[in-house]
């Protein structure tokens, strides 16, 4: 049946039937908030990239979490930034370090939350890459270690989720492997699967202070052409005891969010980047436009897309939003 009896715009004539009718909406339940944590006492230095975000000591880590609490987001990615650096990283591993501090004092004083963290080793390498570097180039095996030990020792100091963003071959098996054998079997692992070699990372490595110091990521992150081979890193993470996989960054990707939504049964995480937020920020700061409208347009397009689970820095607003107005769309 084709017009005049078919209107579509039967369904849209009002607030009412266009909210009876929407097809998805976004819930605070998806969100996980990003948040940097940096040594100190009383530090909350917004990040110049990064408009609205900051760098936290742990005192005002737990007060943003708690502003966040508030509003009903349960659910942190935590990002350390580090003064102590060496050349393989290790200072990741210590029970000493920022990240394991942070978490240890947050779940002591805030319960009912979720606290991921970011495994790797670009915040803690003087070079700035994300692993031990031999011969010129990051070595795999050498780093997967490294990293497995990581995730045990946050996993110790109280980390919920352990999320490798390393992008080396092998390291959610052997993360499982080391998780499980120190009795960690619970705490599952969020996998960045397909994470690309993407220049929309620029603001959160200046925010972490985490950027290569020459050469690229390309030998270990994707090529942004590459979709079949994303669908490999998936597979591969599957096989290997993933229990949720990422798609990072997200924009860009939505493409490879519905592949990973239609291919595999695990729940899909999208990370909506610092470069992602930064363009969402600089038309508000430009223009006179709606940003919160945008931000949730975003959102909303990468959810309908098929992420069940969506990591971004607009996940404070859009929930305090979605709070004060007591409805979405
Ligand atoms: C660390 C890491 C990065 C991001 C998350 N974890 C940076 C990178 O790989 O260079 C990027 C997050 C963002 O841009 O918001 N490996
Ligand atoms: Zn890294």
């Amino acid at each position: 049946m084709i017009y005049p009896q078919t209107r579509l715009r039967r369904l849209r004539y009002n607030k009412n039937i266009r909210n009876l009718t929407s097809e998805i909406s976004l819930r605070v339940d998806d969100f996980i908030y990003p948040l940097f944590v940096c040594e100190g006492n009383s530090i909350s230095k917004e990040i110049k990239s990064l408009p609205g975000q900051f760098q936290l000591s742990i005192d005002q880590l737990i007060l943003k979490i708690e502003e966040a609490k508030k509003v009903g987001i349960h659910s942190f990615i935590l990002f350390p930034i580090s003064e102590s650096k060496d050349t393989c990283g290790d200072v990741g591993i210590s029970d000493n370090n920022i990240l394991q501090k942070a978490i240890r004092k947050i779940k002591n004083c805030i319960d009912d939350i979720l606290i991921v963290a970011d495994v790797c080793n670009c915040a803690y390498t003087s070079h700035g890459h994300c692993g031990t570097i031999v011969d010129g180039d990051v070595d795999n095996d050498i780093t997967i270690k490294n990293l497995a030990l990581q995730s045990v020792s946050l996993a110790k100091s109280g980390a919920d989720i352990i999320a490798p963003s390393d992008m080396m071959d092998g390291r959610v098996k052997i993360i499982r492997e080391y998780l499980d054998k120190n009795g960690f079997e619970k705490v599952p692992i969020m996998s960045y699967s397909a994470k690309f070699a993407s220049n929309f990372y620029g603001p959160f490595r200046e925010a972490s202070n985490s950027s290569p110091k020459s050469g690229s990521r390309s030998t270990y992150q994707l090529s942004f052409s590459n979709a079949r081979e994303a669908m490999r890193e998936g597979q591969l993470d599957v096989e290997e005891g993933a229990d949720m996989l990422m798609v990072k960054p997200a924009l860009s990707y939505l493409d490879i969010i519905y592949q990973f939504k239609l291919n595999y049964k695990l729940p899909i995480v999208a990370f909506n980047v610092s470069g992602e937020y930064f363009l969402v920020k600089s038309q508000e700061k430009n223009t006179q436009f709606n940003n919160i409208e945008l931000a949730i347009e975003v959102l909303t397009s990468i959810k309908r897309a098929g992420a069940d689970i969506i990591i971004s820095y607009h996940a404070l607003e859009i929930a305090k939003y979605i709070k004060e107005n007591n409805e979405i769309r």
